[in-house]
């Protein structure tokens, strides 16, 4: 079911959340609304479930109004930030809570359940207690309890956020089978970029109350649509250094000791710019333009993370091969892997390329 959210603002008292919101979430898409502590995230849950009503604005399944249906009569689940299980039932009760609330027949309650508890790995765990399971057990349950009701929507706020890392890699995986399998629409929140990138088909950046970009993982790690975009996504944040602009076209930009040639046309009449390249892009190549020293290194098993001093900046790169502290490399930027942001607004600007 495609959810719509239109035109919505949302106030407690004199704080307003956001204002003029408008979001659209595809019919079976997993949809993820990514962005720090306190930007909202939750709150968009909360409407589209219905727990909390918009100050202005309209909330559509499809092509129906939902702003006064009850919660209850959504369809939708949801798992919340903080997840409670009752604590005096059972695994087994507790998945099949909401199916008794809807008084379905024990045969069927059990089929239910049981088919739910196999999938998520709990089948042998179905009479223990909360108290006698591990966090990401109980995270498991919660899961149960919310999609054992076939909802058309599953909601979920931060549900992975009390496991260790090892076990939120293994249960984004089964997040991520389980959307395939059930082919529902999910609403995920998170503040984990790295969790938002790998389980998304497309996904919404917010910071205070704003939408900054929607698109797929690759279209926003690719194409960010500003400095804030382009610095919250990625495992290690993007360099982003001053240029002063030399020429516009060809496009001759100036880093402290060097300058770069770049076969693109820029159109605004900028003296200045930020440049931005992600560690992961930055290519060290004995035929490098760019002389750096390497200030420190930090293992990262597979490859080597380096702080690097250019002639007069920093910059991080990440890299295979072997280097210490004090080496001298030369380094180049592929400028396809450049990216160009407004000194004043941190929009991004979209080169054209010169042939
Ligand atoms: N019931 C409420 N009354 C007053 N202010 C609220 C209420 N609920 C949320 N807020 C405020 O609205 C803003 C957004 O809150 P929300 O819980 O949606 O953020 P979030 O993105 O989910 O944050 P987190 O990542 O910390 O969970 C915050 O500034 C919060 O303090
Ligand atoms: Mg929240």
């Amino acid at each position: 079911m495609d959810i719509l959210l239109r035109n919505i603002t949302k106030r407690f008292g004199n704080t307003v959340v956001f204002e003029g919101l408008n979001l659209e979430i595809r019919s079976g898409e997993f949809f993820t609304i990514l962005g720090p502590s306190g930007c909202g995230k939750s709150t968009i849950l909360n409407i589209i479930a219905g727990l909390e009503a918009p100050s202005e604005g309209e909330v559509y399944f499809g092509s129906r109004l939902m702003n006064n249906v009850h919660p209850r009569d959504r369809n939708v689940a949801m798992v919340f930030q903080s997840y409670a299980l009752y604590p005096h039932m059972t695994v087994y009760e507790n998945i099949a809570f909401p199916l008794r609330m809807k008084k379905l027949k024990k045969s069927e309650i059990k089929r239910a359940v049981e088919e739910v508890a196999g999938r998520l790995g709990l089948s042998g765990l179905l009479n223990r207690k909360p108290r006698e399971l591990s966090g990401g057990q109980r995270q498991r349950v919660a899961l149960g309890r919310a999609i054992v009701r076939r909802p058309v929507v599953f909601l979920l706020d931060e549900p992975l956020s009390n496991l260790d890392a090892r076990l939120r890699v293994d249960m984004r995986a089964e997040l991520k089978k389980l959307h395939r399998e059930l082919g529902i629409t999910v609403v995920y929140v998170t503040h984990d970029q790295a969790e938002a990138m790998a389980l998304s088909d497309r996904m919404a950046v917010i910071k205070d109350g704003k939408i900054q970009q929607v698109g797929t993982p690759e279209e926003i790690y690719r194409r960010p649509a500003n400095l804030f975009v382009a610095t919250f996504i990625g495992t290690h944040p993007m360099n982003i250094l001053t240029a002063s602009v030399i020429n516009h076209s060809p496009l001759k930009v100036q880093l402290d000791g060097i300058v770069l040639e770049l076969p693109f046309s820029l159109g605004e009449k900028t003296e200045k710019l930020l440049l931005g390249i992600r560690p992961e892009d930055v290519v060290i190549d004995d035929e490098g333009m760019i002389e750096a020293e390497v200030e420190l290194t930090e293992n990262e098993g597979a490859y080597l993370l380096v702080d690097l001093e250019a002639e007069g900046f920093s910059l991080r790169a990440r890299t295979e091969r072997e280097l210490s502290t004090g080496d001298t490399i030369r380094v180049k930027f592929p400028p396809n892997r450049l990216h160009f942001f407004d000194i004043g607004t941190g929009m991004r600007y979209n080169l054209k390329v010169r042939e």
